[in-house]
């Protein structure tokens, strides 16, 4: 059984006040009782990591972040090291996510070099995949999302390196336009990738969490989480709202 992941990806937002009145009403919302069925994830900015820290030490929730930098450490101005994400009790990291691929230049072989990185340090990577419209319109969706998983999959010398991967699928059309894919458009892909992994390594992929992410709000949830090979979701916009993301979160059980 693969245990469910709703991680919320906050971007770049959020202040000292909003942070802790969102953590809070999260922490409210997801006892321990009540996390058997899914896990929670949250990433906020970082610099307000530490103050995730300080609210969520003891609660169910984990934490992680957004990026993380190619290199262990040196002269890299404004960088974050994965080990000092780790400091901060962060558990988990968002590799290759499409804004960063877009918006800040990042290759595949940057991609590649993150993920190992973070996994080398003890981080799990959450290695983000997509399409563009363009791509999806062309007939393209298999062979960039295949592109961008190889990359990974086939620099891996230890195949267990990929026992801790999550992988999230995130229609680079769906994200913040309010345009989903549908559950068939997903599950298609979301099958397609775990079939891949299979080829490197099947029992590791029967076990690996695929979320999606793009548009997720609570009124589409639980369609999107009904397919099989659907894990939970990577959702943004929606989780800057306690009340949205708890219903989104409660809506997988
Ligand atoms: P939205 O949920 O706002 O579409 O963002 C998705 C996303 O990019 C999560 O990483």
């Amino acid at each position: 059984m693969r245990k469910p992941i709703i991680a919320g990806n906050w971007k770049m937002h959020g202040t000292r006040a909003s942070v802790a009145e969102l953590l809070a009403a999260l922490k409210q919302g997801v006892t321990s009782a009540s996390n058997d069925h899914a896990e929670m994830i949250v990433f906020p900015p970082a610099i307000f990591i530490p103050q995730t820290e300080q609210a969520l030490t003891g609660s169910p929730i984990h934490w992680g972040g957004q990026n993380t930098a190619t290199e262990i450490g040196g002269a890299f101005t404004g960088e974050i090291s994965a080990a000092m994400l780790l400091e901060f009790k962060c558990q988990y990291v968002l590799i290759g996510h499409s804004e960063r691929r877009a918006l800040y230049g990042e290759t595949d072989a940057i991609t590649v070099k993150k993920f190992n990185l973070a996994q080398q340090a003890g981080l799990q990577p959450i290695l983000c995949l997509g399409e563009t419209l363009e791509e999806r319109q062309a007939g393209h969706t298999r062979h960039v999302v295949l592109r961008q998983l190889d990359a990974v999959l086939k620099q891996i010398s230890d195949i267990q390196q990929l026992s801790h991967m999550i992988l999230a699928y995130e229609p680079v059309w769906a994200i913040g336009t309010g345009l989903n894919a549908t559950p068939e458009q997903a599950q298609e892909v979301h099958e397609l990738l775990r079939e891949q992994v299979a080829k490197y390594a099947p029992s590791i992929a029967e076990k690996m969490r695929i979320l999606y992410g793009g548009s997720v709000k609570a009124a589409n949830a639980n369609s999107l989480f009904a397919m099989p090979d659907i894990d939970g979701g990577l959702v943004g916009g929606a989780s800057l709202n306690a009340q949205e993301f708890l219903q989104i979160y409660h809506s997988i059980n």
